[in-house]
Formats: C-alpha cells, structure tokens, sequence
C-alpha cells in the first residue's frame, strides 16, 4: 500500500499518541490501588501497545491484522472494592486515575475519527474506526468502574 505524506504523518502521530497511552495506563497500573483496578489498567495498557504496533505496521504501507480488545466492554462487571467504611483517600486516589484516562479516552478517540477522514484506503479507514471503538470501549469499561465503586 502506498501512502501519501499526510496520510503518513497522521499515522505517526496517532502513533506517538499511543505511546503515551501505554506509559500512561503502565503508570495507573503500577500506582491503582485496587488490584481490580490495577488489572483493568494492564489490560487496558496491553490494548495500547497493540494500536502502537498496528500502526507502525500501517505507516510501513502494512495492513496488519487488529486484535480484539482484551476485556469485551458488554461483558465486563467489575466488582465493587469501595464502599463507605474503605480508606476514602485511596478511592479518590483511584477515581483520579480513572476520570484522568477517561479524558485522556475521550481526546484519543477524537483524533481518531479526525484522522480517519484523511483516508483513501478503506482498509486503513476500517483499522482506524475498529481502533477508536476500542478506544470508546476502554473509557466504557473504566466508567463502569467507576459506576460501581460510587465514584461516577
Ligand atoms: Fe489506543
Ligand atoms: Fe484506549
């Protein structure tokens, strides 16, 4: 597949979006403290970095093969590990850190709906949409962390 400069350029970027994606839920896995919470962030981070390989693959002219999303956002019910007698300055150090990547979800998935635009391969163009909704998912399954743990 040969690409156009744009079309190479957004893909760099998001790219290098990505990488601060998985250093970013590397860093909310290693400071969550639920261990619930720690899990969804791995996985979460494991997502990222295939993005980050997918699309270094794709600015190479690749067309390589997305995996699913680890964790299915529809299936996911995380359990509750705050209620009103748990240490309240944890739950908020953790509802920091989850309404932190839901901002940080939000923004991604918007730059990959604009960057889709830029697109003459419906391929790429099908990549980056099956991208973005991981990106909506991952901020879904987060919410519903937060849902459960009376942090929303
Ligand atoms: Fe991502
Ligand atoms: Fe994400």
């Amino acid at each position: 597949m040969i690409l156009t400069e744009q079309e190479t350029t957004t893909l760099k970027e998001l790219q290098a979006q990505e990488k601060i994606c998985v250093d970013h839920y590397n860093m909310c896995a290693s400071n969550a403290k639920d261990e619930g919470l720690k899990d969804l962030f791995t996985q979460i981070a494991k997502d990222e970095q295939d993005h980050y390989r997918v699309l270094g693959k794709l600015a190479e002219g690749e067309v390589p093969n997305l995996p699913e999303s680890r964790l299915d956002s529809s299936t996911y019910h995380p359990a509750a590990a705050y209620d009103s007698a748990s240490n309240q300055g944890d739950k908020q150090h953790d509802e920091v850190l989850c309404s932190d990547s839901i901002g940080n979800e939000k923004l991604v998935s918007a730059d990959y709906n604009a960057g889709l635009f830029r697109f003459g391969s419906s391929e790429v163009r099908k990549i980056l949409n099956r991208i973005q909704t991981q990106e909506q998912e991952h901020a879904e399954m987060i919410y519903k962390y937060k849902q459960q743990n009376g942090m929303a």
